[in-house]
């Protein structure tokens, strides 16, 4: 019946009122000239869709009611926002998220975004992105879920799951928007916005699998991206939005531009005016135009002209209504109006937030054990610019949040080590500049201490859209304070909040124990003095590798094999990464068995089960996550060197055994995508791979 009532009122449709079903405008701050402002006149009742940055849902209930009593035939306006790592309740970055391994988690997380998003007046969040990101000069490494295609895939579908619920139709729930489709992150030397030259190899095999995963998943929408691809833009590129998504993958949602992406075809040099913008992009298949008003001002001519033809735009206003009638706007147009103590920050979101922030986290190094804080510290010095932020520590897309909810750094550690420990506070420097007047009183404080916990960082919008940066090395003032508290010659400790991967190489040699805490959100307090006292264990293993220096992006996991393999890296650093993808300890020991397999060899049509037992035999309960790799050596193109391909969290008591199982498939996991997006699967030989272990099996016919 949905789509015999959508045939319906497109017959009563005229070409101007779909045209506006294809429009998104703005409310809330920002200097857009198509942003409506807080007048109720100005807002169009047949508008389709506005951008809504509010906190209010009783104005979206008012201008929803404009739109289903004002217009001719009561269509209701879809109101969309970034929620991207939470609403009110911030979670860490997704960046981190994915260190977490937890999709349960993260799943919880979208839901509870989609509950506060909802309670707000939104139908529409434009997340996840699922751009894989393999460098970290990029700013937007920090909404993504990092390096690999497998990893992002999974997410994709935690993600989907958690903002869409069951049912799209119920309350609560929100549609999702896949962006940004599709290799935004390839963009030259990491600048943001710069032209992506992407084989169709690498398209297929890296950048294409986690929209796949998340159109499967049922996303109702996507976002085309603002990148060049190789000569046809994102949003202007018929094979990626019509031909493989439409066509291909049958998504029956619609596609939103990104805020500009249509007449900023102009400038990438393949429209030579808005109107040929307009023509390339709703062609392609772009069928909402995000605050541009492009569609609305030249679709009509284009139509007149017959550039356009009828049949297009119905088809367009189709999939728009589509998504409008699943998520039940015609029978529910408004949402619940409920106090703000029953909408935002219940203590139940706040539980997840700190799990899933304390679950991100990675213990990248911990020489002689020095942490946890244990007795043996009767007295900590803990300096930094990050100790009393709480703005920062959000991280970028910060929703609605609040930095007046934010538990600092420096409350978390008040409430976690009360009067066991003897806190000695200093500033120390701020995040960049050249003041260091405050070494001083810093290094008196850390003279004072049996420990030194130094918290260092990025500010929130120096990763982010528009955050790339030609180092990811943290200020030279950050490294020289931490030079400076080894004078004392007490134990250093570093705390890095982030969001990228950072060029650590002279602060590893410095430090004895460092923690990645990422932007942890609301609950950063907690969750960071949890991690520091014990309290909980770490568990977070890196989404994304971290390099020796900058120079070295950029290095992946899953990069194919050299010609030479023993040479032909940098003359001047080491060879390796300095944190690899999937690096992350704990404060317990894992002893893993030989990995087992069901039978060493198997026929395609056959399933091989792979199992490794995991021995807790540390003194404190952990989760662990165990990765599992495939690596085929030989085929008839080139595989990387492993592809990730299953994981598992579980968690295990001090003492405990547990067995993690990998069903191999060998369709979905030993095959290979040629450059067309068709699935090979040949015999011979692969290892599956845990950790330093490598097990040899044979594919047969
Ligand atoms: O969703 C975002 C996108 O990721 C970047 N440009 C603006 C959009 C809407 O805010």
């Amino acid at each position: 019946p949905i789509e015999t009532r959508i045939e319906n009122l497109i017959s009563l449709m005229t070409l101007e009122e779909k045209i506006m079903q294809m429009n998104q405008w703005t409310y809330g701050k920002n200097a857009n000239p198509n942003n409506i402002g807080e007048k109720m006149k100005e807002v169009s009742p047949t508008i389709g869709s506005l951008l809504y940055r509010s906190t209010n849902p009783e104005y979206r209930n008012q201008v929803q009611k404009k739109a289903m009593t004002e217009s001719r035939l009561g269509i209701p306006i879809i109101f969309g926002f970034d929620a991207i790592h939470g609403y009110r309740t911030v979670f860490p970055i997704p960046l981190a998220q994915a260190c977490s391994w937890n999709t349960d988690l993260v799943k919880e997380s979208c839901s509870i975004t989609a509950k506060e998003s909802w309670l707000s007046g939104l139908d529409w969040t434009f997340s996840p992105m699922l751009d894989v990101a393999r460098d970290a000069r990029w700013g937007r490494v920090s909404e993504g879920y990092g390096e690999d295609t497998y990893a992002n895939s999974a997410f994709a579908v935690a993600a989907v799951k958690g903002y869409q619920g069951k049912s799209l139709s119920d309350k609560y729930t929100i549609a999702a928007c896949l962006k940004h489709y599709i290799g935004y992150s390839l963009s030259e030397g990491g600048r943001d916005y710069h032209y992506s030259d992407i084989s169709n190899q690498t398209l297929w095999e890296t950048f294409m699998p986690p929209f796949e995963a998340g159109i499967k998943a049922g996303a109702a929408t996507v976002m085309s991206g603002f990148n060049d691809i190789s000569g046809v833009p994102a949003s202007a590129n018929y094979y990626t939005l019509t031909e493989v998504l439409k066509k291909k993958w049958k998504h029956d949602g619609f596609v939103v531009s990104d805020w500009g992406s249509v007449i900023q075809l102009v400038d990438q040099g393949v429209a030579k005016d808005i109107k040929e913008a307009t023509l390339k992009s709703f062609m392609a298949g772009v069928e909402m135009d995000m605050v541009d008003n492009a569609y609305v001002d030249f679709l009509p001519e284009l139509v007149a002209d017959g550039k356009v033809p009828m049949a297009s735009i119905d088809e367009a206003v189709r999939r728009i209504l589509r998504v409008k009638m699943k998520l039940g706007l015609f029978e529910n147009p408004y949402v619940d109006v409920v106090p703000e103590e029953k909408r935002y920050l219940l203590p139940e979101y706040l539980k997840v937030a700190e799990e899933l922030a304390a679950e991100s986290m990675v213990l990248l190094k911990n020489e002689k054990q020095t942490l946890p804080i244990t007795s043996k510290y009767k007295s900590l010095a803990i300096i930094g610019p990050m100790v009393k932020d709480s703005v920062h520590i959000m991280g970028f897309w910060e929703g609605m949040g609040r930095p007046q909810d934010v538990e600092t750094i420096y409350e978390g550690l008040q409430k976690e080590f009360k009067k066991k420990v003897v806190l000695n506070y200093a500033l120390g420097c701020d995040f960049d500049g050249d003041d260091k007047s405050g070494f001083a009183d810093a290094l008196t404080e850390a003279n004072k201490s049996d420990a030194v916990v130094i918290f260092l960082g990025e500010k929130a919008n120096w990763s982010g859209e528009n955050g790339s940066r030609s180092t990811i090395a943290l200020p030279k003032i950050q490294e020289d304070l931490v030079a400076e508290l080894q004078k004392s010659g007490k134990p250093i400790i570093l705390m890095l909040s982030s969001g990228r991967p950072l060029e650590l190489i002279r602060l590893n040699e410095m430090a004895d124990a460092i923690v990645e805490i990422w932007q942890p959100g609301t609950t950063a307090g907690s969750a960071v003095a949890g991690i520091l006292s014990g309290r909980r264990n770490p568990s977070g293993k890196l989404s994304i590798t971290f390099p020796q220096t900058t120079g070295q992006i950029p290095i992946y996991y899953n990069m194919r094999e050299s010609s030479r393999p023993k040479s032909g890296h940098y003359q001047d650093i080491p060879r390796d990464a300095l944190y690899w993808f999937g690096h992350g300890l704990s404060y317990t020991t894992y002893d893993y068995s030989p990995i087992k397999l069901s039978a060493t060899k198997i026929r395609k049509n056959e399933k091989l089960v792979a199992e490794v037992e995991v021995t807790n035999s540390g003194n404190a309960t952990g989760k662990e996550t165990v990765l599992w790799f495939i690596k085929d050596p030989f085929a008839t193109i080139s595989r990387p060197m492993k592809e990730l391909k299953s994981f598992e969290k579980k968690l295990i008591k001090a003492g405990e055994k547990i067995v993690y199982r990998f069903e191999i498939d060998p369709m979905k996991d030993l095959s290979y995508v040629d450059s067309f997006g068709e699935r090979h699967l040949e015999t011979g030989n692969f290892f599956v791979i845990v950790n330093d272990q490598k097990v040899q099996f044979e594919l047969i016919d």
